[in-house]
């Protein structure tokens, strides 16, 4: 397994779109393990490929305590099951140290492949349909900055930059 590099905002490559899993063989397999591992690494709970920089309809996503209950996302399609707006502080591992409340649909229905390549069928409610949103977002080339004011968003970009200038990223 290995770690990747995780883009930043606002990195352009962020913004390409994934294009769908035509065939689940072992460079996909690899691909999952080293997303597991670099999503862990960096302690977060989702992680979309578009953000390693490969643009494929694919996310992981994993709020247990342990890090031990990987689900994973290949071309999923999400369906809104309600108009009841879910508030919760939404972070991204693109957009490190920020968090924002965005109004998204309580609960979605969600279809997908599963690591396995068998299709699977499953909702989400509150904070999990909130991340699943989040991270589909991701494969077009959506960040939740982009549902931010441009005040609070050309600030954020700020902030990055100079971090990114510091560190040479
Ligand atoms: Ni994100």
């Amino acid at each position: 397994m290995a770690k990747l590099d995780i883009l930043e905002f606002p990195d352009p490559r962020l913004r390409k779109i994934g294009e769908k899993v035509e065939k689940i063989d072992g460079e996909i397999k690899k691909l999952i393990e080293d997303m597991a591992e670099t999503m862990y690494a960096a302690d977060g709970c989702g992680l979309a490929a578009t953000q390693v920089d490969v643009q494929k309809r694919i996310f992981i996503m994993d709020f247990s305590q342990d890090q031990n209950e990987l689900e994973v996302f290949i071309n999923p399609e999400l369906t809104p099951l309600c108009e009841e707006p879910s508030e919760f502080p939404e972070g991204c591992l693109s957009v490190p140290g920020f968090f924002e409340n965005l109004h998204r649909p309580n609960r979605v229905l969600v279809k997908a492949l599963g690591r396995d390549g068998n299709p699977f069928e499953k909702e989400y409610e509150g904070l999990l349909a909130v991340c699943v949103q989040h991270e589909n977002d991701h494969l077009d080339g959506k960040l939740f900055v982009d549902q931010l004011t441009k005040l609070k968003r050309d600030r954020i970009r700020k902030k990055l930059e100079k971090e990114h200038r510091l560190t040479n990223k």
